[in-house]
Order: C-alpha cells, then sequence, then structure tokens
C-alpha cells in the first residue's frame, strides 16, 4: 500500500559542487536547510548564490512490492540536478513549486546514493530573475523532500469541487488520476468516503467499473449530492477529508486521503462575497523570507507567521507575495480561516519563450498543489507588475480557468489603464490613497511599501504616520465603491537587493520588523479585531518631550478597539474619548487622536496613563515610564516545547523595556546569549538591539531535554527562559 514517508533527515551538504570521484567536505544537515546562515542585513547577496552538493546515502525502508517509488521535493532553490545511483535527471529549474520524481527504476535494494546539485544562483532563464528583484530568493533545499510508495495502479491529482453548497441541492465533485504502471488490464472502481475532521463519515459513493489499460493514465471523475456539512468560513473553518480508494475485486489497492472544505467565495462588482456574506478584505502582503535562515524555515514558524497575520495583526486575507509558499504556512491558513490570493513567481519582467514556458509550468503545478485548499480565494496568473502581454496572459488566464473552473483569476499590475483579461482587477494603489476603480471586481493588492519606508528606530513621527497611513488607506478603501478590499505592502520588513533596501539589504515596509516584532502600523492592524475577541490598547508613541519635529506629542493616537478611552498625565486627567469616527468614519475601530495636550518642548514631563473601556467596563490600561529608563531585559521563546528532531526551531525575543514594560526604542544595547542544553542559536550573537529590540532563533538538537537560554545586558538584571525538547 502507499507510504508517505519524510525524507528531510540525514543530508551531507558541501558548499560547493563535488565532482564524482572528489571527496568534498560535507557536514551533516536536516532539512529545512538553507545553504549559508546571513547576518540578519548589511550583507552581500552574492554569498549563497553557488552550487552546493547535497548528498544522501540510504537503502530503501521498504520493499518494492512491484509498486512504484517517487522522489517528492516541496522546494529547492533555484535549479536542482538530481542523481540517483549515477543516473542523472534533467535539471529542475525553478525554486518556488515542489517536483517529483519517479525513481522506481533506478533504485537498487543495498545502498542508494541519492546527489541534488543544487544551482542558487540567480538564473535568469528562471521567473522571477531576468531583470532586477525586489526580496532575495536564499538558497538550499529549503522545504521538506519525500520518498512516496505507491502500488502499480495508483492514484494522484485529486481536485475536489463542491456546489450549491449554500442551499440544499449541494454537491460534490472528486476528480483523481489514476495509472495503471501493471502489465495487465485493471477492472478497477474508484470508491470516495467524505468525513469531518474528527472522522465522522458524511457521504460515500463509487464510479462506474472502469477498464484502465497497462501503462495509461485515465481521468475519472465522481459526483455525489451532500448534506450534513458545516461551511468553512473565517470562524469556523471546518475541514473534511475526501477518502479516495481504487478497488480490484472488491479490494483496495491503493487510498489518497485529500482536505478540503465547504464554502462559496467570490468577487463580485461591489465586493469580496464568502458564503454569500460580503466581507471587507484587510489584509497583508507576506514573504517568506526570515532574517538568518532565508527561506528555509521550518513547520513550526511557517505556521507560526499565519497565526501572526490572523490572530496578532487581525487580517482576513494575506498575499503570498510573489510565488507559491510553504505547504505548512497554507495548511496553516486553511484551519484557522485566512483568506489566500496565491501567485506564481516574478517580478516586473517577462522572459523569454523557455522562461514564460516556465512561468506556465509553475502555475499548473501551483493550481494542481493547491486548488483543494478552501482558504485560497484567488490565482495570481500575472507576473506581478509586469507590463501587457495579452498573447503570455491569456494563455496564464486559460490554463488556470482549465485547472481550476471554480476560482477567479487575478493578476497584478500598477497601473490601471492595463487590459483587464482576468476575473478580477487586482491593483497596486500607491497613490497613498484611494484610486476609484476602473475595472470590477477590484482589490487592492499593495499600498503603503516603499512610500513610506519606516524603522522601528525612526523617530515617532515617522513611526505613527506610517500607521495612519495603513489607517487611512483601509478607511478610504472601505468606503470606495467597487473596491474589495486592501492588502497593504506589507507584513514584515525582508531582505532584499540594493535596487530597493534602505542600505543594509532590508526593505523597511513591514508594519512589523524582520522579527517579526510590531511596529506601530501593526497595532492599527490588531485594533480592527473585535473586542469580543481580544482587547486592543496601543498608545503609539513613546512619550517624550523631544523625539518630534517641534516637540511635545500633539496630536497622541491610540490604536484600540475600545470604546472609550481615559488619559491620564501623572495623575492629572486629560479627558475622556471616543474614537475619531471624524477622521476614520468607515473603520469599525478607528484609532482615538487626543489633541491639545498642551505639553512642549522642554515643559515639565509625567508619566502617561490611558485607560481602555468596554461597555462601560475597565478592560485595559497601559501606562508609560516619562523618564523612558531601562529598567528590564526582556527576554521570551514563542514556543515552550519543541520537537528534539534536529530542525525545529522557535524565536527567542528580547527587548529593552520601560518599568511598564514598553519596548525603548532608543536602546541600542548590546545582548549576550548563551545557551545550555541540546540546542543551537541561529543567528547573531552577542545583538546590538534594533529599535530596542531583536530576535535569534533556537534550533532543537536531537536530543529531549531541557535548554536554558540566558540573555545578559551592562546594567540590567540578566534574562533566563528554557524549552523543553521532546521526542518527536
Ligand atoms: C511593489 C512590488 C512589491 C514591493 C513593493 C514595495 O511595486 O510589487 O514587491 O517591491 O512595491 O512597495
Amino acid at each position: 500500500m502507499r507510504k508517505r514517508i519524510r525524507f528531510s533527515d540525514d543530508w551531507y551538504f558541501c558548499p560547493h559542487q563535488v565532482t564524482a570521484g572528489e571527496d568534498g567536505q560535507f557536514e551533516r544537515v536536516h532539512l529545512p536547510h538553507s545553504n549559508y546562515i546571513l547576518p540578519y542585513h548589511n550583507f552581500d547577496e552574492k554569498v549563497y548564490q553557488f552550487t552546493s552538493t547535497y548528498r544522501k546515502r540510504f537503502t530503501l525502508p521498504y520493499p518494492q512490492n512491484g509498486g512504484r517509488i517517487f522522489l517528492d521535493f516541496d522546494g529547492a532553490m533555484m535549479a536542482a540536478t538530481i542523481i540517483l545511483n549515477e543516473q542523472e535527471f534533467p535539471e529542475h529549474r525553478g525554486g518556488y513549486v515542489p517536483f517529483s520524481l519517479d525513481i522506481t527504476d533506478y533504485v537498487v535494494d543495498g545502498e542508494n546514493e541519492l546527489i541534488v546539485l543544487l544551482d542558487s544562483s540567480e538564473r535568469k532563464d528562471i521567473p522571477p530573475y531576468g531583470y532586477v528583484v525586489d526580496y532575495l530568493s536564499f538558497g538550499g533545499i529549503y522545504r521538506d523532500v519525500w520518498l512516496r510508495y505507491t502500488p502499480a495502479i495508483y492514484l494522484d491529482n485529486v481536485f475536489i469541487t463542491t456546489e450549491n453548497v449554500l442551499d440544499s441541492e449541494a454537491n460534490i465533485k472528486v476528480g483523481v488520476r489514476v495509472h495503471n504502471q501493471s502489465t495487465d488490464t485493471q477492472p478497477v472502481i474508484i470508491e470516495t468516503i467524505i468525513r469531518t475532521s474528527d472522522g465522522q463519515e458524511i457521504a460515500r459513493f463509487s464510479s462506474q467499473p472502469l477498464e484502465l489499460t497497462t501503462q495509461t493514465q485515465q481521468e475519472v471523475e465522481l459526483k455525489s449530492p451532500v448534506t450534513g456539512f458545516a461551511l468553512w468560513t473565517l470562524d469556523e473553518p471546518n475541514l473534511y477529508t475526501a477518502e479516495i480508494i481504487i478497488k480490484r475485486d472488491g479490494e483496495a489497492v491503493d487510498r489518497i486521503e485529500e482536505r478540503f472544505g465547504f464554502r462559496e467565495a467570490a468577487f463580485k462588482e461591489d465586493g469580496f462575497y464568502l458564503n454569500g456574506e460580503k466581507i471587507y478584505l484587510r489584509g497583508l502582503n507576506r514573504h517568506q523570507t526570515y532574517p538568518y535562515i532565508g527561506s528555509a524555515a521550518p513547520e513550526r514558524l511557517q505556521k507560526r507567521d499565519a497565526d501572526i497575520i490572523k490572530y496578532d495583526l487581525g487580517c482576513n486575507i494575506v498575499r503570498t507575495s510573489h510565488y507559491p509558499q510553504s505547504p505548512y504556512f497554507l495548511d496553516r491558513c486553511d484551519e484557522i480561516g485566512l483568506l489566500v490570493f496565491e501567485e506564481i513567481p516574478g517580478w516586473q519582467h517577462v522572459g523569454d519563450e523557455g522562461w514564460q514556458a516556465l512561468a506556465l509550468r509553475d502555475l499548473q503545478v501551483m493550481i494542481e498543489r493547491d486548488r483543494n485548499r478552501p482558504a485560497i480565494v484567488l490565482w495570481g496568473v500575472r507576473i506581478n507588475e509586469s507590463l501587457d502581454n495579452d498573447e503570455f496572459y491569456e494563455k496564464t488566464n486559460a490554463l488556470a480557468r482549465k485547472l481550476d473552473p471554480t476560482r477567479q483569476t487575478g493578476g497584478v499590475r500598477f497601473f490601471q489603464q492595463s487590459n483587464f483579461l482576468e476575473d478580477v482587477f487586482t491593483f497596486n494603489d500607491f497613490s497613498n490613497g484611494v484610486e476609484s476603480p476602473l475595472h470590477r471586481p477590484h482589490l487592492i493588492t499593495e499600498f503603503a511599501g516603499h512610500m513610506y519606508p519606516t524603522k522601528t528606530w525612526d523617530n515617532e513621527d515617522r513611526v505613527l504616520e506610517h500607521a495612519l497611513l495603513h489607517t487611512r488607506v483601509h478607511n478610504q478603501a472601505m468606503a470606495t465603491e467597487g473596491v474589495s478590499g486592501a492588502i497593504g505592502w506589507c507584513a514584515f520588513d525582508y531582505n532584499t537587493h540594493k535596487e530597493f533596501g534602505s542600505g543594509d539589504k532590508i526593505c523597511y515596509h513591514g508594519v512589523m520588523d524582520i522579527f517579526r516584532l510590531p511596529k506601530f502600523a501593526a497595532y492599527f492592524y490588531s485594533s480592527q479585531i473585535s473586542p469580543e475577541e481580544r482587547i486592543v490598547l496601543q498608545a503609539a508613541t513613546y512619550w517624550t518631550n523631544g523625539d518630534r519635529s517641534g516637540g511635545g506629542n500633539d496630536p497622541l493616537v491610540i490604536f484600540s478597539n475600545c470604546d472609550e478611552i481615559e488619559v491620564y498625565i501623572g495623575e492629572r486627567l486629560i479627558g475622556k474619548f471616543e474614537p475619531d469616527r471624524t477622521r476614520y468614519p468607515n473603520l469599525a475601530h478607528p484609532p482615538f487622536t487626543v489633541e491639545g495636550l498642551g505639553m512642549r518642548w522642554g515643559d515639565a514631563y509625567d508619566d502617561l496613563r490611558v485607560i481602555g473601556y468596554y461597555q462601560g467596563n475597565k478592560v485595559a490600561e497601559q501606562q508609560i515610564d516619562a523618564s523612558n529608563t531601562p529598567h528590564t531585559l526582556k527576554l521570551w521563546c514563542d514556543d515552550t516545547q519543541l520537537y528534539a528532531d534536529g530542525c525545529d526551531m522557535t524565536r527567542v525575543a528580547f527587548q529593552v523595556v520601560d518599568k511598564y514594560g514598553n519596548r525603548l526604542p532608543y536602546a541600542h544595547t548590546l545582548v549576550e546569549l548563551s545557551l545550555e542544553g541540546y540546542g543551537e542559536l541561529i543567528g547573531e550573537n552577542p545583538f546590538v538591539l534594533v529599535g530596542g529590540q531583536g530576535a535569534v532563533y533556537l534550533k532543537a538538537g536531537e536530543t529531549s531535554g531541557i535548554v536554558h537560554i540566558t540573555a545578559k545586558a551592562r546594567g540590567l538584571p540578566e534574562a533566563k527562559v528554557s524549552v523543553t525538547l521532546i521526542t518527536p
């Protein structure tokens, strides 16, 4: 029967190309793997652009039993030549999509040698390269690898669609490809069982008997009415599984499971509808890159990003700019109810015929990989912000519609006069306001970004204005007819090329920094969360008298979902305030604007205290120390437990804070970290705080136990945190 084995452990890595006969200096590694551990900024991107060699020697964990064996790569950056027992496969070009090799005929019973020669350079023949690109692709086998056993008669390429889920006549269709690699023609039937996530069966149906000719494949489609399901919604993202079984003489020969959800998603002229309900889309763009490790983030970090975007930032949509992202990230989007706009790799440049063929291949692989995910509501079929190229984009649209007639297409451009070949006009609006749509349905797919790069240690005026830019655009987009929503640029600061960054190879465009720590803009997003879910209250100030141009603190802006606040300076009540509905009438939770504080540069100064009320009850309080004195070195890990598998990771973050716990943005303190136990810190150590904060990653070792981390900074008590490593 079918087996899928994670094949990511015990690889050997050499940072150059090892030719036959040469031994090379190999290091034992586990995947996901980055071919070069970088500083978080100020590096030359050429350092990871080389060809490396990955080697894995293995004996087959199970006998072949007349079936097929595949090697499935979730992603290797950028071009991979695979050699198995001296059999060389054609180079796989493209680092953002998965690929599979049928290795059945090349594996042997004893020891096998698998070699991956991985070219991680910016190859002009492969999307996104050919011209300049505003992000880095990094290098390495940065996603998992799997060994897949199937019988000789097997299933793949499942496509589950649902119809009329909002009325009583709902249907489910299951498409599947059936392969017969056996030597005979086979009489089979296909059966499907639909189950809830806790295993309860809600439907079962079968195909007519089929004759499968030897050495062929056939597309089969089954359809059945279905009742008794719960919809996939943003608050209750109910997931189901379809188990598809191929039977010969009543016996199961192969079975495959696929997850999906029942939901209806549509962009219409007047906005976006999920299950018939109109929803304003408030989102952010996400790059899949991280400090130090590039793109090689393990499952836990991938999932955590989805959680940050949904729960910390209160977004309901994310755009996977500018390429298909990790299956783990997308799994989590399905699980938590975070909508996704997924697009093909590329950035402004369209290459020659060969390049375009790869882009079409990317599109096909992306859709076939992800079309059962309820979270995905739109396919991006254009190269981000490229000029019109009707011939090419007619092809991408036709291909997407053929592979998935249930989802609309979009294609991101930066000018509204562009030919509208897609179903949704997806537009990067950098007007710092909202352009009135020329085409509908219309979705803003980027704004802010390079119009207002902002660092966590910028002056208060700038960090505040950055937050207000996001606030204003959403406020305006919500009231602009025909606009379905706005996806800001972007969630997290990211490493980039010199043509784009702030000189240290970072684009400071995130509402969070590269370590996923918030700027004020992050609190605009989180303040839009319902107060029933979580109370948010953050004064967007460092509460100094001389940081803003001209001095003082006017106006004081507070991001909160409370319905009333009280502001005190010292013991003096400044007043009670309501959300600023005059400036931001369309937001569910406008920020509070407190004007006329009357404090000027040089005036005597006292602590700030803001109290938040919701439905008449005090629910939150924030105080800021007017003396801004470093009080505590705060240290925390996002997880208390990790798997002792040699690749699991969690973020270790630290901040210098005042006596009330507020970050001190100008504490550029040196922090020294030390670790005891079976683990490794990945990142800069010692670390000079950036905007009063920073982070590294803890990578688990391979022995269970407790890891203790200590952080020291001059003049502050040392901080400790521990993480338990458990057996996977
Ligand atoms: C857009 C582009 C993004 C990013 C952004 C910065 O033009 O699509 O990738 O570069 O600008 O604002």
